[in-house]
């Protein structure tokens, strides 16, 4: 069926979804199909042919939300979209939606929060995120291309100065929107033709230069699975030492705005941001991370529904300066309640960006003793 031919009323998208059943051991598939007209989606056991959900509306997963690639929570199964099921939906949306890797560089990284205010605000969603710190054999094999160059080995010494964060980026021709945005190379060609552009406003030199782009579809894949495919071999960067877990919640990050935002209210005050990711937890690690909370505040069912319905950006918080990390970050996030925060604290994130003492816009470690362990989950045991 052609449900183009049908008219608006009976325009649907179909995409093939796995979800990894831990009990049976493999992946099992389902057809997943969306309805623009009332916004409703339905799901289908591929073998079985059973509706695993009935047509219904499911306002966490909206169709932004849904590309080859995607990481998507439905019923607290973590849903991986893997192809676009008909031609009808390969060619009005799969088409468009593109992916594209980015880095931002060793000098880049003080700026995050502005560059991925950027980024956000330009209309790219973040499907992945990881800060790390590359050893001299990755930067020599993720810029092996340039082998020969002059640049090389400065090149090198560069990218291995300090941590990076890589991002996948999703948006339409996302490879020339993202290049677009981040300008020349030369920083001081960047100025001249495009003064607003990333590297125009961060970056030093012709070689320190903030940011990176992949400069075409194909290096876009192969640049992503470097980052992303290859878990053991890309190590995160917490310390373990000082420091406390801040986790932007699933509607700050499907919304977008706030993200950098949220990222430079943490810098300010001192503190620093040494270790994050993007997770999509399942509702098992979601209950695993929230244990101390059960039975303490009648609200635990609806955290951990909470924080496995979207993906979450973890970050391990720490700071230079000799002072009190885990309630430094507390001060900065402010009243869980956000309607409290608002009335008696209105700088801080809860104040600016809760919606409610559940969608409260970050978790942040309570109490001074829990800082490593929670920064653990995220930053040791979820990396196995
Ligand atoms: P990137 O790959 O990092 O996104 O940058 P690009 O495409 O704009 O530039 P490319 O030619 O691929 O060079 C890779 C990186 O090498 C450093 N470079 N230094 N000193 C120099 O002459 C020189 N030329 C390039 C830059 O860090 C550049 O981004
Ligand atoms: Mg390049």
């Amino acid at each position: 069926m052609d449900p183009s031919k049908f008219g608006k009323e009976s325009e649907r998208y179909a995409f093939l979804v796995t979800y990894y059943d831990s009990l049976a051991g493999f992946d099992r598939e389902y057809h997943l199909l969306y309805y623009t007209f009332d916004e409703t989606i339905e799901m289908y056991d591929v073998k079985t042919k059973r509706v695993f959900l009935k047509r219904s509306k499911y306002p966490e997963v909206a169709l932004k939300d849904l590309y080859k690639g995607a990481i998507v929570t439905i019923n607290s199964r973590q849903l991986k979209v893997t192809e676009y099921s008909d031609d009808f939906t390969k060619n009005n949306f799969g088409s468009k939606k593109k992916y594209t890797l980015a880095m931002i560089k060793p000098d880049g990284v003080v700026h995050m929060g502005e560059i991925i205010d950027r980024i956000c605000k330009e209309g790219f969603q973040i499907s992945k995120m990881k800060m790390t710190q590359l050893s001299v054999e990755l930067a020599q094999k993720f810029y092996a291309v340039h082998k020969e160059k002059s640049f090389y080995n400065t090149l090198v010494a560069y990218m291995t100065s300090g941590p990076i964060v890589a991002l996948e980026l999703v948006a339409e021709n996302a490879v020339a929107k993202w290049r677009e945005l981040i300008g020349p190379t030369d920083c001081v060609q960047a100025r001249q033709v495009a003064p607003n552009s990333i590297r125009a406003l961060f970056a030093t030199d012709k070689t320190h230069n903030a940011v990176h782009g992949s400069d075409s579809d194909e290096n876009a894949e192969i640049e992503s699975k470097f980052f992303f495919d290859s878990k053991g071999e890309i190590p995160a960067t917490a310390t373990f030492e000082n420091c406390s877990l801040a986790i932007i919640l699933p509607h700050i990050v499907s919304e977008k705005a706030a993200i950098g935002q949220i990222i430079l209210d943490i810098q300010k005050y001192g503190l620093d941001i040494s270790a994050l990711e993007l997770f999509s937890l399942g509702k098992t690690d979601a209950s695993d991370f929230l244990e101390v909370y059960r039975g303490v505040t009648p609200d635990f069912q609806k955290m951990v529904l909470n924080l496995c319905s979207g993906p979450i950006i973890a970050m391990e918080v720490t700071s230079k300066q000799s002072i009190d990390v885990v309630t430094t970050l507390r001060k900065v996030c402010g009243p869980p309640d956000p309607e409290l925060a608002q009335a008696l604290r209105p700088d801080t994130i809860r104040a600016k960006y809760g919606v409610d003492k559940i969608r409260n816009a970050i978790h942040c470690t309570d109490l001074e003793d829990d800082g490593v362990l929670e920064v653990e989950f995220f930053f040791n045991l979820m990396q196995q």
